[in-house]
């Protein structure tokens, strides 16, 4: 029986059943142009936000909540951090987080129902949400996530929050508000990204295509050079690190 605060796990352990089941990974960066901006993107906007931070790289402790295969969790040993400074968390209990191990052994990987409070005590300084509330069909789920980020987090600690404007087309779409969401935090820096500004213009994009037949993907527009010069000045994501006040 779940309780009310991990309801909407079931709509987004359903949705992902079908969009990627087992360890089946669409999100390779080679032939998509999608997945290329999505890698190139945050890895610039999560460098830009560590700069920030007033904890030292060696003592954060990250949780990697919504980590899927573990791309974002790995993204911050290749920024710098150890293994054992980092928690990758899903709600897929299947074939994704045994992918993630085995992408990478030596961080800790871990299904769970949703709440991540269950992590406390365990000196989480650094939440981490990639691409993780656009899944979430309902806002009110949403925010039960963030309230949950905020009891995790001791004051001072920072959740690093990479994002679409839109939700997925697969739970709605619709434009996600996280200065709302996360209005209990402190928003120490924010931009706008503009993803497609780091993909090679000759970039082939056949897994593109693919993906908008999935329905992963929000943009209907047919790619035309003139839609991708959109996407390359237009932002499509946004980065925000937020902080919890002392
Ligand atoms: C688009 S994927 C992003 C994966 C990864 N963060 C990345 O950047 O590659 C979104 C993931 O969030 C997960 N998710 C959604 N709600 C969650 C929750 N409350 N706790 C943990 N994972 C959640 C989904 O199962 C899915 O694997």
């Amino acid at each position: 029986m779940k309780t009310q605060d991990t309801q909407y796990v079931t709509q987004v352990r359903d949705d992902y059943d079908l969009l990627e089941p087992g360890q089946l990974d669409t999100w390779n960066p080679v032939h998509s142009e999608y997945e290329l901006a999505y890698r190139l993107s945050i890895y610039h906007a999560a460098t830009e936000a560590l700069l920030l931070s007033q904890i030292p790289l060696s003592q954060l402790k990250v949780l990697d909540i919504g980590c899927g295969n573990g791309r974002s969790s790995r993204m911050y040993i290749e920024l710098g951090l150890h293994p054992e400074q980092i928690i990758g968390v899903d709600v897929r209990t299947g074939g994704t987080i045994n992918l993630a191990r085995k992408l990478n052994p030596a961080i800790q990987f871990e299904a769970y129902d949703g709440d991540p409070r269950v992590y406390s005590g365990r000196g989480i300084n650094w939440v981490s949400l990639a691409g993780v509330l656009s899944t979430i069909k309902d806002p009110e789920g949403r925010r039960i996530l963030a309230n949950q980020i905020y009891e995790l987090l001791p004051p001072g600690g920072y959740l690093f929050y990479f994002e679409l404007y839109q939700a997925l087309k697969m739970v709605g779409g619709g434009r996600i508000y996280p200065l709302r969401i996360f209005s209990d935090f402190e928003k120490v820096w924010a931009r706008p990204v503009r993803s497609y500004k780091y993909v090679p213009s000759l970039f082939r994009n056949a897994d593109y295509r693919k993906a908008r037949r999935m329905s992963v993907i929000q943009q209907d527009l047919p790619i035309t050079i003139l839609s991708r010069i959109k996407r390359t000045f237009l932002p499509t994501h946004e980065v925000i690190l937020f902080r919890k006040p002392d």
